[in-house]
This record gives C-alpha cells, sequence and structure tokens, in this order.
C-alpha cells in the first residue's frame, strides 16, 4: 500500500506571497519522514500541498511538481478528492466530530468517499481500524458513544483511525502529538511505528527527540528572513541529520540555539 513521494521545486503561494520555494526531496516508502524547523518556515504548507489541500484556500497555489511513484498529483485530470483519500492528514489538534459516535467518526472518511457498505462491513472497517489505531481495546464497548468523549489522546487515536479506515497509501501528520501528554504522545509513537510497516508516513514536529525517536529521515526547513520564503535546507538519515549535519543553520536548529 505504502507508495513513494518525489517532489521537484516546488512553490507554494498565498496569493502573492510565497511561502515556500524550490523544495525537492524524495519520501521513502515504508518509513518516517519527519520534518522540523522554526516555526512559519512552511512545514505545514508544504504537508498540505503533498495531498492538494493547500489548493482548497482561495488564491492559494503551486508550481513544480509531486508525484506518487511517478504519478503527478497535480497533471490534468487527476481529482483532488481521489488525491486526498490517497493521502490522507491528521491534524495538530485531534478533530473528531463531536455529535458523531466513535463509530461514526472511523467511517466518516468512507461516507464522504461515497462509499455504499453494508452493516457487516461497516462494522468490520470500524474494529480494523481502531485495531490498527491502537484504539480497539479501549474503546470496543462503546462504540455508540460520541467521539468527544474520549481522552485527547484517544481523540487522536480516533483520528488516526478515521484517516486509515479508507486505506490510505501515505499519512501525513501535522504535529499530532503537540496537544498531547507524554503517555499519550508514546502511545502515538508507537503507532507510528508499527505503522509504518504498511504506509509511507510524514510527520511533522517541534519535538526534536521525537523526530530522532520516530523518523528513518529527516528534512529541516529554515527561512532566511521574516517574509521569505521557507526552504529545505537539508534532509538527510535521522542519524546524520541529529549526529553530524552537513549544514551549521541545521546544527544550531538541532541543538537549540535557535528557532
Ligand atoms: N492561510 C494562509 N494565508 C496566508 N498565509 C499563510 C496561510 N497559512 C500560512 N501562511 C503563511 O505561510 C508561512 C508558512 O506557514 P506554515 O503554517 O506553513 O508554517 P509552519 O512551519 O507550519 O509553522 P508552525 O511551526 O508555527 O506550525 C507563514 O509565513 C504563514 O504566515
Ligand atoms: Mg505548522
Amino acid at each position: 500500500m505504502a507508495k513513494r513521494i518525489d517532489v521537484s521545486g516546488l512553490n507554494i503561494f498565498y496569493g502573492s506571497f510565497k511561502a515556500v520555494e524550490d523544495v525537492s526531496m524524495t519520501i521513502e516508502p515504508r518509513s518516517v519522514t519527519a520534518f522540523i524547523g522554526p516555526s512559519g518556515c512552511g512545514k505545514s504548507t508544504f504537508l498540505r500541498a503533498l495531498n492538494r489541500m493547500h489548493e482548497v484556500l482561495p488564491g492559494a497555489r503551486v508550481e513544480g511538481k509531486v508525484a506518487m511513484d511517478g504519478q503527478d498529483l497535480y497533471g490534468s485530470g487527476v481529482d483532488p478528492v481521489q488525491v486526498r483519500r490517497e493521502i490522507g492528514m491528521v491534524f495538530q489538534r485531534p478533530n473528531p466530530f463531536p455529535t458523531m459516535s466513535i463509530a461514526e467518526n472511523v467511517l466518516a472518511g468512507m461516507r464522504l468517499n461515497n462509499k455504499r457498505m453494508n452493516k457487516k462491513a461497516a462494522t468490520e472497517i470500524v474494529e480494523r481500524s481502531l485495531r490498527g489505531a491502537n484504539l480497539w481495546n479501549e474503546v470496543k464497548d462503546r462504540l455508540e458513544r460520541p467521539g468527544s468523549g474520549l481522552s485527547g489522546g484517544q481523540q487522536q487515536r480516533l483520528c488516526i483511525a478515521r484517516a486509515i479506515a479508507v486505506e490510505p497509501q501515505v499519512l501525513l501528520m501535522d504535529e499530532p502529538c503537540s496537544a498531547l501528554d507524554p503517555i499519550s504522545t508514546l502511545a502515538i509513537e508507537d503507532l507510528i511505528a508499527e505503522l509504518k510497516e504498511q504506509y509511507t508516513i510524514v510527520i511533522v514536529t517541534h519535538n526534536m527527540q521525537q523526530a530522532a525517536r520516530v523518523s528513518d529521515a529527516t528534512g529541516f526547513f529554515n527561512l532566511a528572513a521574516q517574509g521569505k520564503p521557507g526552504r529545505l535546507i537539508e534532509m538527510d538519515s535521522t542519524q546524520k541529520i541529529f549526529s553530524n549535519p552537513s549544514e551549521k543553520s541545521t546544527e544550531d536548529y538541532i541543538t537549540g540555539r535557535f528557532g
């Protein structure tokens, strides 16, 4: 299921403002890629450009190429809704639909995709997705209760279950642990380690230890100055980035000298 993503010469705009400039990279399948860098350098913007969520804002557009296993995701005739189905996203704050039950939350993406399914199939998808998100044992006796009744860490795992229910190829996570306590954070990190067996995973994090713990490759983004576009400064194996980065600004950032 996991697929490779190749980005070349990507520029990302909000109207006339160029937020991200000239990014090229390869994101390997069945691995975790982390993006780090100071606030405002375009990490979230870049993540949203990978699954065509960026362009839903008026005036927002991209130049350059994003390909998944060689297919140009911005090519003519490509349906952005299909792209978002294949490249799922989990946001910083857990955002379950508050009035929906836990089970309905898991199925919400499938319903949006207009997939018809019978009750048996739905029950199976709910269980498989909740097991995949390491939440099944905690919620199996209350599937019909509202998703908003879960703890923050459970809600985030519910959102991950919702994202994997549609069987994406790639999972994008934008600071998925920033609203969570350390125990829930570890639960999500364990889950990411399991999910990478099947998916291509990209995670944005401000937590250096987390990037070092969970990721195989790390990309460091930075801005030359306020108001300038963010750029990918360096991308390499996580081990290399955290032990012997090529760029001084990467070293300054990971050792906490700025950002
Ligand atoms: N909807 C928007 N309209 C206009 N500009 C935006 C919009 N969203 C983000 N930007 C700008 O794009 C740049 C990159 O923002 P982005 O949110 O991608 O940064 P980030 O690296 O994710 O930061 P953080 O670590 O704080 O989440 C910033 O200058 C930001 O102000
Ligand atoms: Mg962000």
